[in-house]
């Protein structure tokens, strides 16, 4: 392992705790800016996880390539994801946080694991199928085995659980059905992990079209966590409603409403009562941009801090080195393990 050490890279509670809690994988691919999808729906239960389970958290650079990126994009868009894990209250003593191209044997078990993975099951999976459509003229070997990539991200460190969305449900569905495919011919090399949907999870759809998930590739119907505050507001108040005027949670008939109020429980802490009473006799005039203020304020802080971070750079480099050191110790013994029962010569 070429420039690591891992000997002493971690003291004794941190190597007790490894032994005692359940370990989490997660990652997000930087191949976008974050938005308030991203920090409701997935990092902010991140962080409400962080003493209960020993975890790391990825920031997916390989995945991002599987579509086209701009160098320089991906560079900076991977810095400051890092620095936003921490902004948004991932505590780095806590957590192992890295980038995924600096732990090698990602792509190592990866490969490993392609052989053992059939065509057939890839060709199946829904977002391969999605993204064949929308880069046709770049269906790349690395969109196909994707999901293999992703599979060796969890088996690595031996994830007993995976937070992620409704959408990646599918991805670690095989990566379930290729560990227990492994372990049958290897007997007792991976921890089946698990889908995790944590309770709190808050699926933020679009503010242009409530029924789509938000995403960077709708620009006016998505708040990124660096927008302004004077972008958040034009953004809600541009909120697509419905032509009645009660503020009132009904998914069916008033999404873009229930959308709004599902942001401005996650954003205020209230309940999905308070913020119904708090509105019942204010129109939409009132409500919307209430939703967009609770917003700014909560954004403020993070966005404040990113910006600072980003100017700290040995800063973040140490927590980035850490991060790696730490999750190549892991990751090493499990492909140590795997290179050993597929065969592979030891290197001595
Ligand atoms: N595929 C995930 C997504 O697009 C990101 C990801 C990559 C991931 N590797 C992972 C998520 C491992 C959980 C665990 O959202």
């Amino acid at each position: 392992m070429t420039g690591f050490s891992h000997k002493h890279s971690m003291n004794k509670r941190e190597v007790l705790d490894m032994e005692t809690k359940k370990r989490i994988f997660s990652g997000i691919k930087p191949s976008g800016e974050l938005t308030l999808g991203s920090y409701m729906g997935a990092i902010k239960n991140w962080v409400s996880l962080q003493d209960e389970y020993e975890c790391l958290y990825c920031v997916v650079d390989m995945h991002a390539i599987t579509v086209r990126q701009v160098p320089a994009d991906l560079r900076r868009r991977s810095l400051e994801q890092l620095a936003q894990y921490i902004a948004c209250g991932l505590d780095p003593e806590k957590n192992i946080m890295f980038i995924q191209s600096h732990v090698p044997q990602h792509a190592e078990l990866s490969w490993v694991l392609g052989c053992y993975t059939q065509f057939g099951e890839l060709s199946r999976m829904t977002q391969f199928k999605d993204k064949s459509q929308k880069h046709a003229d770049n269906i790349n070997a690395g969109l196909f085995t994707y999901p293999v990539l992703m599979a060796a991200d969890i088996l690595l460190y031996q994830s007993d659980l995976v937070p992620v969305g409704d959408d990646q449900k599918q991805h670690v569905e095989l990566c379930r059905d290729i560990a227990s495919r492994f372990n049958f011919l290897f007997p007792d090399t991976f921890t089946m992990p698990e889908p995790f949907i944590p309770k709190m999870g808050a699926r933020i759809m679009s503010l242009g079209a409530p029924d789509t998930k938000m995403s960077k590739s709708d620009p006016e119907g998505c708040v990124i966590l660096m927008d302004k505050p004077e972008d958040i507001m034009r953004k809600f108040k541009r909120a697509v409603t419905d032509c009645e005027s009660a503020v009132r949670f009904d998914k069916v008939n008033k999404p873009g409403i229930s959308n709004l109020l599902t942001i401005y429980c996650a954003a205020t802490g209230k309940t999905m009562e308070e913020a119904e009473a708090e509105f019942a006799d204010k129109g939409y005039g009132v409500f919307k941009p209430a939703v967009g203020e609770a917003v700014v304020e909560l954004l403020r802080p993070i966005r404040e801090e990113t910006t600072r971070l980003l100017t700290d750079k040995a800063y973040l480099e140490s927590i980035y080195k850490e991060g790696a050191e730490k999750a190549s110790y892991l990751a090493n013994k499990t492909l140590r393990k795997v290179y050993k029962k597929v065969g592979f010569v030891p290197r001595g």
